[in-house]
């Protein structure tokens, strides 16, 4: 396109979004939803992102008041805002302490803290030489919105604090939510309280936000060089001291039999709060423990939130369809009469598996309880059978893959010796068309390959109309074809051709990822990469068929492996890769390169005290040094714990390899 047109075009969106924002703004009336809105604001951001010359002093993305949402500037957090893993029942909390047991590789008793988790909307406040400097919203918990005037119209927040002690440079994190008697006054406007509290956040006049009353309570730091305090309840009582309001029920507790019972009391008297609250959260109260624990993907290890039974209604199933997922798991979807559960119309419920049918004898027809917590997907809790036509059929589960016609198993477990619950297409590659398409998604999704130009629809869209059938062809689209299709024109297809473009730079584990390799998440991706280091030598293994060599990965077992031999007996698979890496740039993990163990090779050999393998190597690598899995010459130091491998041990000295007690070990990183 020529430069003229372009401009054209980007004075035309711009023109929209103007017009947009007066129907937002000033007369609170908008004619496009948030979704359609911030799509046009992601056209200008692409087409300046793209077109240099198009940046001026009144692009809307300079000028203060324009934003990631509509009206607030963006701000990154310091540390991420991640979320809280749930807990259900009495096993989830087991499950909980059982991985933190793991990974520390020793049972000890812990403490908890134990917080109620009010339902409304985080915030994070920056505090540098006692004085409120920034306010920002979760956003998508890197990146929030800058709220500060708005949050500083809440009389909880202290903008000012006087005590001595207060840290020089912290943030603190916590909680805005609307007590439910304030919320009974805007019933007509917003769903629940939780939706208030946001709308009142986000308005764009601070006065706004001054009309509803929201209250704040602190339950957490961010960024915090913290040396002194060792507990969070100890850091909670500080946040008292210092001038925020917490929680009047917080306490600490150390079983996990106590932890249910006051779960079970809290449950039960909580209708008297004065504000909603949706569970408790746990967290391991010895400060110095959580910063060992550290954070999976998305939420800490040291932390979980133990949720309350949700809301729930009845209604009827009018038909039960099965949906084929990417890695070929056949799920029952019950489709209902639409039915209104806590403000939210519910018309689909997941039934799980197979054998959740058969225990429920769920048929086509009944009316079922359906329950719904937060944004967990509705299920279907029991059949009211005083209500069963007795012509109802039982509900049989297909023995055939829906999609491909393939025969479905349900897998044995070798380690509890039972058979899988839920059932799977046998087929492992493309041939199935319901898993193509669901691996396709996969592959483009956030986490993965992070096409952001490609949403879900539109690659059902594009498989529908033959444009794709394999990932590798995204990067061989017809555009020409594309421009002439319905919605499309030449301002989308340039955004698509531009946000695939940019998705060729990929790092190592993201494209293993992305692949969708059945138990190779984003952890264990990253500890694929963090070995092979090139998508070289990960080709080299597979073609050497030396998958097992993975086996010295710590996290990494018999059921990954299994999977990724599955994986590659399937041709296509293969193909796809070798196709995938000559046409992407995969690039190597980045590695932190300023620690102290910079260049240096580890290797573990026996078994360490108090410290499981998985935290020893994140120390390592948190300080810049890698762990290697085989003795050679480019290793440096052999770190010896409980009962080391004599054979290593000789052959590491034959080579002149350093050996390390694990004190030794540890004092170098000191
Ligand atoms: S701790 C990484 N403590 O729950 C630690 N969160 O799902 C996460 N929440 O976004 C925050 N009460 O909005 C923490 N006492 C509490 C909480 C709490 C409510 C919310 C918060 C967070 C979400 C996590």
């Amino acid at each position: 396109m020529k430069e003229a047109e372009i401009k054209n075009i980007y004075k035309k969106k711009i023109n929209e979004l103007k017009k947009h924002n007066k129907f937002y703004f000033e007369n609170s009336n908008p004619e496009i939803s948030d979704k359609e809105y911030d799509e046009i604001k992601k056209e200008i951001l692409n087409l300046e992102k793209r077109f240099s010359y198009l940046k001026n002093n009144s692009s809307p993305s300079i000028s203060l008041g324009f934003t990631p949402s509509k009206k607030f500037i963006k701000s990154t957090h310091r540390v991420k805002m991640l979320s809280l893993s749930n807990a259900f029942d009495i096993e989830d909390l087991k499950n909980f302490e059982k991985k933190i047991f793991n990974y520390l590789n020793e049972k000890i008793e812990v403490e908890y803290s134990v917080e109620p988790k009010i339902d409304g909307i985080s915030a994070s406040l920056t505090y540098k030489d006692s004085v409120l400097v920034l306010g920002a919203s979760r956003g998508d918990g890197s990146t929030g919105e800058v709220i500060t005037e708005n949050l500083k119209t809440i009389k909880d927040i202290p903008q000012k604090i006087k005590s001595k002690d207060f840290p020089k440079d912290i943030d603190i994190r916590g909680e805005v939510f609307i007590k439910k008697q304030d919320f009974n006054r805007l019933k007509n406007d917003f769903a629940n309280p939780r939706n208030a509290a946001s709308g009142s956040l986000r308005q764009k006049n601070p006065e706004e936000t001054k009309k509803i009353p929201l209250n704040f309570v602190a339950y957490t730091y961010g960024y915090f060089k913290n040396d002194k305090i060792k507990k969070q309840s100890e850091f909670l009582n500080l946040l008292q001291k210092w001038g925020f309001k917490i929680n009047e029920h917080n306490k600490v507790l150390s079983k996990i039999k106590d932890l249910k019972n006051f779960h079970e009391k809290f449950e039960k008297d909580r209708f008297n709060l004065e504000y909603d609250v949706d569970g408790l959260v746990y967290k391991i109260n010895n400060l110095e423990l959580q910063k060992r624990l550290g954070f999976t993907a998305n939420s800490p290890r040291w932390a979980i939130a133990h949720k309350f039974s949700a809301d729930s209604a009845y209604s009827k199933i009018t038909d039960i369809n099965i949906q084929v997922g990417r890695t070929g798991a056949l799920t029952p979807v019950a489709r209902i009469n639409p039915v209104n559960i806590g403000g939210v119309v519910v018309s689909n419920a997941t039934l799980h598996n197979e054998d959740e049918i058969i225990r429920k004898d769920i048929r086509i027809g009944d009316t079922v309880k359906i329950e719904r917590a937060g944004d967990v997907i509705p299920h279907v809790i029991l059949v009211d059978l005083k209500k069963r036509d007795k012509k109802l059929k039982k509900f049989v589960f297909p023995n055939n893959c829906p999609s491909c016609g393939s025969e479905t198993i349900k897998e044995f477990n070798k380690t509890t010796k039972k058979h899988d619950a839920v059932r799977r297409c046998t087929n492992e590659g493309y041939e199935c068309e319901k898993i193509a398409i669901e691996k396709i998604k996969h592959f483009i999704s956030k986490d993965a390959m992070n096409i952001d130009g490609l949403g879900k629809k539109v690659v059902e869209n594009f498989w529908d109309l033959n444009l794709i059938r394999f990932p590798q062809d995204i990067y061989n689209l017809d555009y020409n074809k594309i421009s002439n299709l319905e919605g499309w024109g030449d301002l989308s297809v340039s955004n698509l051709k531009y946000s695939i473009d940019q998705s060729k730079k990929v790092s190592l584990d993201k494209f293993l990822y992305a692949i969708g390799i059945r138990h190779i998440g984003i952890e264990n991706a990253k500890l694929l990469a963090e070995h092979v280091k090139s998508i070289k030598n990960f080709i080299i293994l597979v073609n050497k068929k030396k998958l097992n060599e993975f086996l010295d990965i710590d996290g990494i077992g018999e059921t990954q492996i299994n999977s990724l031999k599955t994986f590659f007996e399937n041709k296509s698979n293969y193909k796809i890769i070798e196709k995938l890496s000559s046409i992407l740039n995969i690039s190597d993990l980045k590695l932190n390169k300023d620690g102290k163990l910079l260049n240096n090779t580890f290797m573990f050999t026996g078994k360490l005290s108090n410290m499981s393998r998985a935290e020893a190597k994140s120390l390592i690598e948190e300080n810049s040094g890698s762990v290697v899995s085989s003795i050679n010459k480019k290793l440096k130091y052999l770190i010896i714990g409980d009962k080391p491998t004599t054979r290593k041990v000789q052959q590491a000295k034959e080579l002149g390899i350093k050996i390390l007690s694990q004190k030794e070990w540890i004092s170098l990183l000191d």
